[in-house]
């Protein structure tokens, strides 16, 4: 169903847009990575377009655990020593939460040695040993700079790198002198060009979608369990209300990336333990505006603007543009409710968590102020408990795929370190 919401094309501008607003250096250097990958694989001949673009994806994402496990800058430099705790967590995440399967064994791998690598039993070694050699160009091109030369690669083969991806990669130079391209930064219309080939499923794209929401659990684990919960009462409240299903999919998407431009928001305050100063929630308010720029002209717009009306209110209380009942529907009232109430209900560092008498005086007061949609408020209150309890549970298996992940991160580190 995500098929006619977001385009194939859109998809990959959105993840990469979402990689950029987390950090700008990480989301530019694997750009430049997947660059360097696909003209590897096009130089060696035996892959599809559409196979390469797929690999540049993935390559956009290698070094995603790394905004889990360590000061992201230290991932771009090429001391970095302790290389295993990101590569792990990244493998983790993609394979549990994109479409990449078997091939997210490539990240697991990314910074191991071939002395160790050359002897896996791995359907994708091949590619595995040129993601190698692209993530440590791009990371010596910048230490080095002009200094960097084919042979200080050359050096290494048969002890870090594959000597058939070196003597690939030389083939490739000769071919098209690409590191003068990205020394200009003048690769863009071939990233471009290589990404008209994406065609992602349906399931695919709903898949990545929901990886976007996973990556605020990345800085702040509470924030996934928070938004699935979301997820779980707008769903429950568009069936109470008989919403036709095109209306229930635009809730849903809209539900599941409202709170992604919070990726832009420094972590430290997420869950500062002590009440904000203006400055700071006018900082935090800030991240319905970067989401709505993230998804403007990717997704489509009927579900940007739901998003973007999260916070608004119905009498015109509400952040960021103050918008009055007139201009919104039950659509905006729905995920407004189903915000307001999975946040009330939960235990802050700041504050305790609302009790149900708390929430319904606050709901019932808001009715009367004009600050709530009557129906879509009064719908919630008749099955308060029913609700609840469906969100509550849905927020706990989220909580338990992440237990699991963190058991095989252990498991995995284990076996590895
Ligand atoms: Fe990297
Ligand atoms: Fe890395
Ligand atoms: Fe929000």
């Amino acid at each position: 169903m995500a098929v006619e919401y977001i385009t194939s094309r859109n998809m990959i501008s959105l993840i990469y847009e979402t990689m950029r607003v987390m950090n700008v250096s990480v989301a530019h250097h694997s750009v430049r990575v997947g660059y360097i990958l696909a003209k590897l694989l096009e130089c060696r001949g035996s892959y599809e377009k559409y196979e390469i673009a797929d690999f540049m994806i993935l390559a956009m994402l290698h070094d995603i655990g790394a905004f889990k496990t360590d000061d992201v800058r230290k991932q771009l430099t090429y001391e970095a020593k302790r290389t295993l705790p990101h590569s792990i967590y990244g493998y983790l995440f993609l394979k549990y939460l994109s479409p990449f399967e078997e091939r997210s064994k490539i990240v697991l791998y990314h910074h191991m040695d071939y002395t160790k690598t050359k002897d896996l039993d791995f359907r994708y070694r091949f590619e595995l040993e040129l993601l190698k050699l692209a993530e440590m160009m791009d990371i010596w091109y910048k230490a080095f700079g002009d200094k960097f030369e084919y042979a200080m690669i050359n050096k290494y083969s048969g002890t870090k790198f594959d000597p058939e991806a070196v003597a690939l990669l030389q083939k490739a130079i000769e071919n098209d002198d690409f590191l003068e391209k990205i020394k200009d930064n003048t690769f863009g219309d071939e990233v471009d060009e290589y990404e008209d080939y994406v065609l992602l499923s349906d399931g695919e794209k709903e898949k990545y979608l929901k990886m976007l929401m996973y990556f605020t659990g990345l800085r702040d684990e509470s924030m996934v369990s928070e938004t699935i919960s979301v997820i779980s009462v707008s769903r429950e409240l568009t069936r109470k209300l008989n919403l036709n299903e095109n209306d229930k999919n635009e809730i849903y998407y809209a539900a599941l990336l409202h709170d992604i431009g919070m990726l832009a928001i420094p972590s430290q305050l997420l869950n500062a333990p002590r009440n904000l100063n203006e400055e700071e929630k006018n900082l935090i308010k800030t991240h319905v505006e970067i989401m709505e720029k993230m998804l403007e002209g990717k997704i489509s717009d009927n579900i940007i603007k739901i998003a973007t009306a999260h916070h608004e209110r119905f009498d015109g209380s509400g952040y960021p543009k103050g918008l009055k009942a007139s201009y919104m529907t039950n659509k905006d009232a729905i995920l407004q409710l189903s915000e307001y109430v999975v946040n009330a209900m939960r235990e802050k560092p700041y504050r305790r968590a609302y009790t149900k008498k708390e929430i319904t005086e606050n709901l019932n007061n808001g009715i009367i102020s004009g600050q709530y949609d009557a129906i879509v408020t009064d719908t919630f209150m008749k099955h308060f408990d029913d609700i609840i309890e469906i969100a509550e549970d849905k927020a706990d298996m989220a909580l338990i795929m992440y237990q699991k992940l963190l058991r095989n991160y252990k498991q995995v580190y284990n076996s590895l370190a």
